[in-house]
């Protein structure tokens, strides 16, 4: 089995459920907003939050795609930077249970979170982020061994905040042979970072995962298709991703479209994230683009159907007897 290693932010949420808006008011945050704050105010809200019950979700993007390409049975490995307290080691101890290999670097400050306020009868959502020692990541943290013996090298793209460190991954990355991914993460940090993800796509890069949004900022082309067609003229692989109405896929000549797989959606929250672990796992597997897209969309298909990042048993089963239905079909 071919392995796969990711690096990004390991940020854990901390999800409360609140009685009323005190806090809300106390920290001076708008329901439904999402706001940035400084270590000592993540630190109060962390505190305050902690005396209502929390529940801690491990999670960022790649640390979600490395989660699960590590559930498929890919030696899966990971890269992050957390501090010296306890959810970071919640963070370390959480990607290990998965079985993912990981490489926690430690910074002087607190560990990245996304503190999560759920207020009122909809159970309205209201965000405050300390991004904190994820932040500190730099390219003098990384050393060419972390690379060796994996295959796959992907990124996620909220990282490009720190262009020096991903140039330095990739750089290290390709010389240890790996073939490199990348999802866009958001259309604003496409737009914000557009010459430098042009040149590291260009240079570096062999799959692409982005949705219309980001394919968009990335192409300046409207409609799928399109943005497909020219993000595939930039790379080996270029995936374009539509929710509920599927996804795009092409190689050179080869193009696909994909449908979504049929799902009872609740939350839409790690559909990206997993759909490019599925997709990567049959790419190792060396199956067809197709397929590579349908696996994608099968597992994703399996997290929107459940509340948060992570698909229960059932879900995983199912997921895995359609996948090998689907693999058995293909090799016919
Ligand atoms: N409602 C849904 N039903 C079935 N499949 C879905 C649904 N929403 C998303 N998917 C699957 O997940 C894939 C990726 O979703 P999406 O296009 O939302 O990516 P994304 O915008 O990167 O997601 P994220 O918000 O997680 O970053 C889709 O191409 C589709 O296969
Ligand atoms: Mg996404």
């Amino acid at each position: 089995m071919k392995s796969i290693l990711g690096i990004g932010n390991a940020l854990t949420d901390i999800l409360a459920i609140l009685p009323d808006d005190t806090l809300l008011k106390k920290y001076h945050l708008p329901l439904g907003s999402m706001q940035h704050v400084d270590m000592e105010t993540g630190d109060r809200i962390w505190s305050a939050l902690k005396e209502v019950g929390v529940k801690y979700v491990p999670g960022g993007s790649a640390a979600n795609t490395i989660t699960c390409t590590s559930i498929f049975g890919m030696p899966s490995g990971y890269i992050g930077k957390i501090g010296d307290d306890e959810l970071g080691q919640l963070f370390k101890s959480t990607m290990e249970q998965f079985g993912v290999k990981t490489t926690m670097l430690h910074s002087e400050k607190s560990s990245g979170r996304c503190m999560v306020f759920i207020t009122g009868a909809n159970a309205e959502r209201t965000f405050a982020d300390y991004m904190g020692a994820a932040l500190e990541m730099g390219p003098e943290d990384l050393k060419p061994e972390f690379f060796e013996g994996y295959d796959y090298f992907h990124i996620e793209g909220y990282l490009v905040q720190n262009q020096d460190l991903i140039a330095k991954a990739v750089q290290m990355a390709k010389a240890a042979g790996c073939i490199i991914s990348i999802d866009m993460a958001s259309y604003n940090v496409v737009e914000s970072n557009n010459a430098f993800l042009h040149n590291l796509v260009d240079k570096y890069v062999d799959i692409v995962f982005a949705n219309e949004s980001e394919s968009r900022a990335f192409t300046k082309k409207e409609g799928s298709q399109d943005g497909l067609r020219e993000l595939a003229k930039h790379c080996d692989i270029a995936v374009v991703k539509e929710g509920k109405n599927g996804s795009w896929v092409k190689s050179g000549e080869e193009e696909h479209y994909i449908p979504a797989w049929p799902a009872v959606p609740v939350d839409g929250t790690g559909a990206g994230d997993t759909y490019a672990a599925g997709f990567l796992y049959a790419h190792s597997l060396g199956l067809p683009l197709k397929t590579c897209g349908e696996i994608g969309s099968i597992i994703a298909a399996k997290v929107v159907e459940v509340v948060g990042t992570k698909i229960d048993v059932p879900r995983w089963r199912d997921a895995k007897l359609e996948i090998k239905d689907l693999i058995a079909k293909v090799n016919g």
